[in-house]
């Protein structure tokens, strides 16, 4: 007889009884499904924190004594894999701020039972399969930058990174405030994280290459195409800035696979070429876990809103997430086929102008089917 899955367990903190009681009202047909626990106040909820594993917190912003922030902060040090939800009113907009790195999702009070209960539903799919003790392995055998939920790094360095000729902007940014408006915070965050990479940058067996700088050059490589891609079928901003923010992140899990042991990750490409295997299975057998497991988990502990962590589990099969935004998901899709010289089949896919050609290696099949299906 095979052992029962335990229930996701699910915090839910509120410091009005009402609001309290109008969620458990609305998530009554629930109680088989999820482990849920209901308390009024901050401190209670991060004596709870500590006390019992949550898999999501779901926490009011505005509390006296110890705020949403205070608990989501707590939630992120306890399990960073965990889904953090903050509730707000239209008076605590100024706070938000506090919890922008700690909060995957905020929702605006008063908020519908239905609409939490719809993200946690996706939250949880998407955390559900991680191969997490795996992954932790892995990252623990990783530089420490991996582990930086806010990375140390100068503005202007990010902004280096940004100038770079692989992530190909149109016009040089001037300073930081031109970069928001450029490039937007989710993107700026991405770049962040990017270059913490290069910081923990180490070099290979022979002493040669500097594999986490290479795996930065292909990240922008990446996201510089989603960005041209986005902007050439005529986006709106948050989706250019999702998109492009994914497609930066997307392959974070390789750098992981590649600090894990250069021989190992030697052996998981000898797989793909000798055996056939598709690079996840490759990455699967030898690692125990894909560059896309890793991807999501980091973008979850980073603390990126669960659009982005949906598009980096899509980037290989977009049709595999439900629920994720099309457009966006299709544009990360199709950077990582951006006019390769080497591979003129994919020339017929509708990049736009102005994709200069790279080389970039490719390690997955274009969804031509979901890519039409996505107007591209
Ligand atoms: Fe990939």
């Amino acid at each position: 007889m095979s052992a029962k899955k335990a229930k996701p367990a699910i915090l839910l903190v509120d410091d009005e009884p009402n609001v309290l009681q109008g969620l458990r009202r609305s998530m009554r047909t629930l109680r088989d499904d999820w482990d849920m626990s209901w308390v009024e106040g901050g401190a209670e909820a991060i004596a709870a924190i500590r006390s019992h594993h949550f898999d999501a917190v779901v926490s009011d912003m505005r509390m006296p004594g110890r705020d949403g922030a205070a608990v989501l902060e707590a939630a992120a040090q306890a399990n960073p894999g965990g889904y953090r939800v903050i509730l707000s009113g239209f008076s605590d907009r100024g706070a938000i701020g506090a919890v922008e790195e700690t909060a995957h999702r905020y929702i605006a009070k008063p908020c519908s039972g239905e609409d939490l209960v719809a993200y946690l539903r996706m939250a949880l799919a998407l955390r559900g399969g991680l191969p997490t003790a795996r992954i932790r392995d892995l990252i623990g055998k990783a530089p420490d930058v991996f582990g930086m939920v806010r990375p140390a790094v100068r503005q202007d360095e990010c902004l280096a990174l940004a100038q770079s000729a692989s992530f190909n902007l149109d016009r040089p940014i001037e300073d930081h405030r031109e970069a928001v408006e450029l490039l937007r915070p989710l993107v700026l965050r991405a770049l962040c994280h990017l270059t913490a990479l290069t910081k923990g940058d180490v070099t290979d067996e022979a002493g040669e290459e500097r594999y986490l700088r290479s795996v930065v050059m292909r990240a922008l490589v990446l996201g510089g195409a989603a960005r041209r891609i986005c902007l050439h079928h005529g986006f709106w901003p948050e989706d250019v800035e999702r998109a492009t923010a994914a497609a930066l992140l997307c392959h974070v899990g390789t750098a992981v696979l590649r600090s894990a042991g250069e021989v190992r990750y030697q052996a998981s490409l000898d797989m793909i070429s000798e055996c056939g295997d598709s690079v996840l299975a490759a990455e699967r057998r030898v690692f125990g876990a894909t560059h896309v497991d890793i991807g999501v988990y980091l973008s979850i502990a980073w603390g990126f809103p669960d659009e982005i962590t949906a598009l980096i589990a899509g980037h290989h099969a977009p049709r595999q997430v439900p629920g994720v935004d099309i457009r966006p998901m299709a544009a990360v899709h199709l950077a990582q086929f951006a006019r390769m010289p080497d591979r003129p089949e994919w020339h017929d896919l509708n990049f736009g102008e102005g994709m200069p050609f790279h080389g970039a290696c490719v390690e997955a099949v274009p969804d031509r089917d979901f890519l039409e299906f996505a107007g591209f």
